[in-house]
């Protein structure tokens, strides 16, 4: 047949196409059923998993075993290794973990105090002022006045941390102390307080720091009583020369001049007040009545300090947050006994002189030696030495 004709004729060449595709066709199935790999269902060319033939004996009491027990061995020996170094490591692991977290209280703690307390107690707890307006019975304006917030660089010094929590939780009712602690109202959680009394340990002062903040207190005192009565006398060396020599002798409980240091110590201004007595025994110390002129000024700049009966005189010792001191004596036997309340402080529920009922709001000032369950030190010091406190009572006493 001649090709051409064949291409010629349609029909034919379409056949022919469709018989050339369905033999390729036919080839390509045949190669990949066949030919490439694929097994038939049902056929075993190769052996089920389950069916493979495992390592006979000899081979399994020697290479094999070997290999199970050199592995058991390591293993075995990094457990060993490792339980004994876990344990030797676990105390420093323990007490890192303690003072991460004592860390973690002690900024957040710092915080909160930037936030909250540093307007009025100064940075990092030096002391301060805050503007207070006082009010009558009936809530009437009376004065506005500057209060001194003391120093907290000794809180911990004076207080235990329970009562520490505890003015913290409600403040200091009639003061510009609020409360911060949700049990007084405030807008802090157990947590954040506690965080903020971890704050207060990192920045207790040493002996030696407080010590020196006591006394340079009871030095500028005498140093108004030299001055005062010493008109002529110009030379800072003379005046210093002066201050020794007089607390030198008023120290001396032979002094003529021993009550008027056991004065100075009750009004003690260093730390905004934090060392004395009179900020709590005497009113309105904290915002300035530190003698009869004071209070005068104070009255003649708010009359109704007067009329309101908050502030009509200078009454040192006439109470505040802490009773009236007159008639102390009374309520203790003896001087060593009175010496004794005013080391330690008082103590919530528990009784002190003659059957009065502590509050815990007078502080120790004699050093405190209650154990403190803490992670890390705590810097506390004696805030006045024993000799000071006998002065200091010897004063009140007077009253
Ligand atoms: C509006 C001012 C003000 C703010 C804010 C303030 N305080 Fe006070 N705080 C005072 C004053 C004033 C006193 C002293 C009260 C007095 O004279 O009885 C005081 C007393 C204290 C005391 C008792 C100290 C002592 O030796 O008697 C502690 C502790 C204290 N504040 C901690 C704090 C902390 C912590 C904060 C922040 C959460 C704070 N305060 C915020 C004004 C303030
Ligand atoms: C933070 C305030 C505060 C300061 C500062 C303070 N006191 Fe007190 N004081 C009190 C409170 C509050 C009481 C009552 C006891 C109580 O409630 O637990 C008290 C009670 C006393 C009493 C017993 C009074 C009585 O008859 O019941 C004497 C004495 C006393 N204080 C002396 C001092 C001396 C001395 C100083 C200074 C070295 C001083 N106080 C500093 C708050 C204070």
């Amino acid at each position: 047949m001649n090709p051409i004709i064949i291409i010629a004729n349609t029909q034919r060449t379409i056949g022919l196409i469709l018989a050339i595709v369905v033999a390729i066709g036919m080839l390509i199935y045949l190669l990949f059923n066949f030919r490439i790999g694929k097994k038939e269902v049902g056929s075993e060319i190769d052996l089920a998993a389950n069916r493979v033939p495992y390592a006979d004996d000899d081979e399994l009491e020697t290479r094999i075993l070997d290999k199970a027990l050199g592995w058991s061995f390591v293993l075995i020996a990094a457990t060993a290794l490792v339980l004994p170094l876990y344990w030797l490591m676990e105390p420093a692991r323990q007490e890192n973990a303690a003072r991460g977290w004592v860390g973690r209280f002690e900024s957040r703690g710092a915080n909160s105090y930037e936030e909250a307390c540093s307007g009025c107690h100064g940075p990092n707890g030096v002391g301060g002022v805050a503007s207070f307006t006082l009010s009558d019975a009936d809530g009437q304006f009376v004065a506005q006045v500057q209060w001194k917030a003391p120093s907290l660089t000794s809180v911990l010094s004076r207080f235990d941390e329970s009562e520490v929590t505890h003015i913290l939780n409600y403040g200091r009712p009639g003061s510009p102390m609020p409360a911060w602690g949700l049990p007084g109202g405030g807008p802090m959680t157990e947590q954040q307080i506690h965080q903020l009394v971890v704050y207060l340990r990192s920045i207790q002062l040493d002996s030696e720091e407080t010590k020196k903040q006591v006394e340079s207190g009871i030095r500028d005192g005498a140093r108004r009583i030299i001055v005062d009565s010493n008109p002529n006398i110009e030379e800072i060396e003379e005046i210093e020369a002066a201050i020794d020599e007089w607390l030198d002798d008023a120290s001396l409980p032979s002094s003529n001049n021993y009550l008027t240091y056991g004065e100075l110590i009750f009004n003690n201004q260093s730390g905004q007040g934090a060392h004395g007595c009179a900020r709590c025994h005497t009113p309105g110390f904290s915002y300035g009545a530190t003698s009869s002129e004071n209070v005068d000024a104070l009255i003649a700049e708010w009359p109704k300090l007067l009329e309101s009966g908050i502030l009509n005189s200078y009454r040192p010792g006439a109470g505040h947050v802490g009773p009236s001191l007159s008639g102390a004596e009374t309520h203790f036997s003896t001087p060593e006994r009175q010496a004794d309340f005013i080391h330690s402080g008082s103590e919530l529920g528990a009784g002190y002189g003659n059957a009065r009922m502590g509050s815990g709001g007078m502080p120790g000032f004699g050093g405190r030696t209650d154990d403190l369950d803490v992670i890390g030190t705590v810097t506390r010091s004696r805030v006045l030495t024993p000799e000071q406190i006998d002065a200091v009572v010897a004063y009140e006493r007077s009253m």
